[in-house]
């Protein structure tokens, strides 16, 4: 795919998400009908069917692509081009009606995602992302902070919710952090999280027991953004590894160093 191709699939998939959060902020007005896929993992109505809308939309967009969609509307794969689908990140919020929930759509060529858009609809925020192309917020584009020094950083993290076997390290580093930054918060979006240190708000985010849907949109849009992005080990898998690290890449060794010590 050449960059005007690649361009123009970003405007669409844009469109199609600024469409999906404008139903699922207007689905929160009804009565959400709510299940528990495992322990502390939700999902309501609204999840499902704002799912099955992006994979009949993006099917249209690209008929060779496959799916990887959290909520297994489709199990199509492709060994080249697969859509990455989180139809609501942050389903905890939505369900407490707290505005920090968002879609998150990227597309992977062989593994590496190319393309990327985050929409949060309470705040009519679209961050988005090509590869070569750069990244945006409401079209306009954006970068990184320039922080470089970590008290004068913020950062995000996600706590363990359903995984605790490692949560002593991760405690450890959370504590370090409280005494080496300005402090941390935890908004409970991954996708949002990535979103907001492409567009420097925050100079770090890190967390492990992620799926490749919360992040792989967010993956592109920091690294378009000029930030990095690495796994714990700061290598590169951050897509299917389950840890990820993303900085303005200016800390990005301080941050690491900080949570190789505890993870
Ligand atoms: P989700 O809303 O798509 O499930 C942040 O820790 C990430 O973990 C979010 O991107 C969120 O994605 C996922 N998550 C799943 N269950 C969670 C919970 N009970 N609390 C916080 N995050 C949760
Ligand atoms: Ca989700």
């Amino acid at each position: 795919m050449n960059i005007t191709q690649l361009r123009s699939l970003l405007t669409a998939v844009e469109d199609t998400s600024i469409a999906i959060g404008a139903f699922i902020k207007e689905e929160r007005q009804k009565n959400i009908e709510i299940s528990e896929k495992s322990f502390n993992n939700l999902v309501t109505q609204v999840d499902k069917t704002s799912e099955e809308k992006f994979v009949a939309a993006l099917e249209l967009l690209l008929p060779e692509a496959g799916f990887i969609a959290e909520e297994g509307t489709s199990t199509k794969n492709s060994d080249e081009y697969n859509w990455i689908i989180d139809p609501i990140d942050g389903t905890t919020n939505f369900i407490h009606n707290i505005p920090a929930y968002c879609t998150s759509i990227g597309l992977s060529y062989k593994d590496e995602v190319i393309l990327g858009v985050i929409y949060d609809p309470s705040h009519n925020e679209l961050f988005s992302a090509a590869k070569g192309h750069g990244a945006f917020l409401n079209r306009k584009p954006l970068t990184v902070s320039k922080t470089t020094k970590l008290e004068r950083c913020l950062l995000a993290t996600g706590f363990p919710y359903d995984d605790f076997e490692r949560e002593s390290g991760y405690f450890a580093v959370l504590k370090a952090f409280s005494h080496k930054t300005r402090g941390l918060r935890r908004l409970g979006s991954a996708a949002l999280d990535l979103a907001y240190v492409a567009a420097g708000r925050f100079d770090a985010f890190y967390e492990y027991g992620l799926n490749p849907w919360d992040v792989a949109a967010g993956i592109i849009i920091v690294q378009e953004a000029n930030g990095t992005v690495t796994d714990f080990k700061g290598g590169n898998s951050m897509l299917f590894g389950e840890e990820i690290i993303a900085t303005n890449k200016l800390i990005h060794n301080d941050v690491l160093e900080v949570v190789q010590n505890g993870l």
